[in-house]
């Protein structure tokens, strides 16, 4: 990098598509993974790391094509992870080829701990291993990122001759990550302060920070990260990620904004300063929660910040009436700054597909004729049922339309008898991925384990159910109920989520989503971890030609 990087503002880079995807049981075919990469271009980021290209064939087209389809010169830069080998690196070039703005993200462990028992590399070896994978990434292309893993339980000493080594080899961006989330705020803050101090070239790039939150610290710590000289932060839809999951996007872009005359100082700005401190549109923030919850499966918790169902309720009666004297008494920010709309009722039964239409790009989805023609027949179904459907129902529907998992068996008919004097009972009739219809019953303990049980009778995948959750998408006896499940076959999880004001429908079809998802898994075979370096499994031609 020729100039010296800006300092007066917040990069923000995204890894829910990478990082957030190593949640167990998160796991994204390539379709949902693209519709979420549209909605972070929506929402501002200025990176995505799409995903670790060298990992499976699955990895190397999402990431191909999100760098071709939302890689534009005016949208976010497409970032691929890479291990510090030659393969890994020559498959995320290749991955990014497409992408206007195209970054590569390479990394090798710095901590002891990783070197001796993980890595059972000499910190010399390291230090030259990162060098020449720097300077071989940059051959590819221009923008190079790199991440000496565990930084924070690095030697500081031995970090500052690799990110000095890294940045003569031409990383434009640093990143120093708390893989397991050990560090506390004052001490991520020292590293930074250390780094900035003693790594003599590190006005030629970006300081950027990773974090974990095994102890609930991750957004902490990069706030004081952000005092101390950070200017990128990486992080995740609704914190998901690895574990106790990654920094919290909405967390810490509503940090940076609702705080913003404390942090302006810190990047060199005039106290009062108005200007956003992020390019993040925070009105597309609660929509983008709710789209990776849905196509996830991992769901958001009532009193999560920012973005959980009780975020901006006010329950005590001290409360309430403190608020309706002025809000100012009990809240800190609005939550139409966040896209959550006081618009309740929008259509109805009589509303056709041009209103329908209409409110859904307003509500900031675009869906193409095909969906929007899908969607619409599920509203007008929806309107038969419920009388007034709002932002939150339509939201509920065109998530559950646009979620993309494989649909090898379809749910053609559900049918219960239960009640105090009756056994519980199922008839599921499912179509086979060979297009046959097949029918079977089941007994159960309640009416959904009877359903569940009939469907197992026809997919014949063994599995367990792990979690089943059912959401009311707001108030009312007509209510649409959201249900999300998760099942485990061997060791692995897969999600399941479905949307319908009957949550028996509901269930199975969540079900029967997740046993979709189970069953292409089985068809394409597991995929590597970037941090535990498991067997390779690529069949991608890309990707065969670049393990010699
Ligand atoms: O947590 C971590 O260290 C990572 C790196 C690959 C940046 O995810
Ligand atoms: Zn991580």
């Amino acid at each position: 990098m020729s100039t010296n990087p800006p300092q007066d503002r917040i990069i923000i880079f995204d890894t829910t598509l990478r990082d957030g995807e190593q949640s167990p049981g998160a796991t994204l075919n390539v379709d949902e993974k693209l519709t979420i990469a549209r909605q972070l271009a929506r929402l501002g980021v200025d990176v995505i790391e799409a995903g670790f290209p060298f990992a499976s064939p699955g990895d190397f087209e999402a990431v191909q094509k999100i760098a071709a389809q939302v890689g534009s010169p005016d949208g976010p830069s497409i970032c691929g992870l890479a291990r510090a080998t030659q393969q890994d690196i020559k498959a995320a070039a290749e991955a990014l080829k497409p992408a206007a703005k195209p970054r590569i993200h390479t990394f090798i462990a710095t901590s002891d701990i990783h070197l001796q028992y993980k890595l059972k590399k000499t910190r010399p070896e390291v230090l030259a291993i990162a060098e020449e994978m720097v300077a071989y990434a940059k051959s590819f292309v221009d923008d190079i990122e790199f991440s000496p893993e565990d930084a924070g339980r690095s030697e500081p000493e031995f970090l500052y001759q690799v990110l000095e080594r890294a940045i003569a080899a031409g990383a434009t961006t640093i990143n120093i990550p708390d893989t397991v989330g050990y560090t506390t705020p004052a001490e991520f803050g020292a590293l930074i302060r250390g780094i900035k101090e003693n790594v003599p070239n590190i006005d030629k790039a970006i300081i950027s920070v990773h974090g974990h939150n095994d102890l609930g610290l991750a957004v902490a710590n990069f706030l004081e990260a952000v005092k101390n000289g950070a200017r990128q932060l990486e992080c995740t839809i609704n914190g998901i990620g690895e574990r106790a999951g990654n920094a919290a996007l909405e967390e810490l872009v509503m940090g940076l904004h609702v705080r913003r005359r404390y942090f302006n100082p810190f990047l060199g700005r005039p106290q009062d300063s108005e200007a956003p401190l992020t390019n993040i549109d925070t009105r597309q923030i609660y929509k983008t929660s709710r789209l990776v919850s849905n196509l996830t499966g991992m769901l958001v918790q009532p009193n999560k910040a920012i973005v959980g169902a009780n975020a901006f309720a006010h329950e005590s009666g001290i409360h309430q009436d403190g608020v309706l004297k002025n809000k100012l008494t009990y809240e800190i920010m609005d939550a139409q700054s966040i896209g959550l709309t006081d618009n309740q009722i929008v259509l109805g039964k009589h509303s056709g597909r041009n209103a329908f239409r209409t409110r859904l790009r307003e509500l900031g989805f675009d869906l193409a004729d095909q969906d929007l023609n899908r969607a619409f027949v599920r509203f007008k179904e929806l309107a038969d049922k419920k009388k007034d459907i709002s932002d939150r129902d339509l939201e509920a529907i065109v998530n559950d339309e646009i979620q993309q998992a494989p649909e090898l068996f379809r749910l053609e008919l559900v049918q219960v008898s239960c009640g105090s004097n009756a056994r519980p009972t199922a008839t599921v009739t499912l179509r086979t991925p060979d297009g046959e219809e097949l029918t079977d019953a089941a007994i159960g303990t309640g009416p959904v384990d009877a359903v569940y049980k009939a469907i197992n009778r026809v997919v014949e995948v063994p599995n367990q159910l792990v979690e089943f959750s059912v959401q009311s998408v707001t108030a009312g006896i007509d209510a649409i109920g959201e249900v999300t499940i998760r099942l485990k076959h061997e060791d692995r999880l897969f999600s399941g989520h479905a949307a319908n004001t009957d949550i028996i429908v509901a269930s199975a079809q969540a079900y029967l989503n997740a046993l979709n998802r189970l069953c292409a898994a089985l068809q394409q075979g597991a995929s590597l971890h970037p941090q535990r370096g498991a067997g390779l499994t690529s069949t991608d031609p890309a990707i065969a030609q670049s393990r010699i």
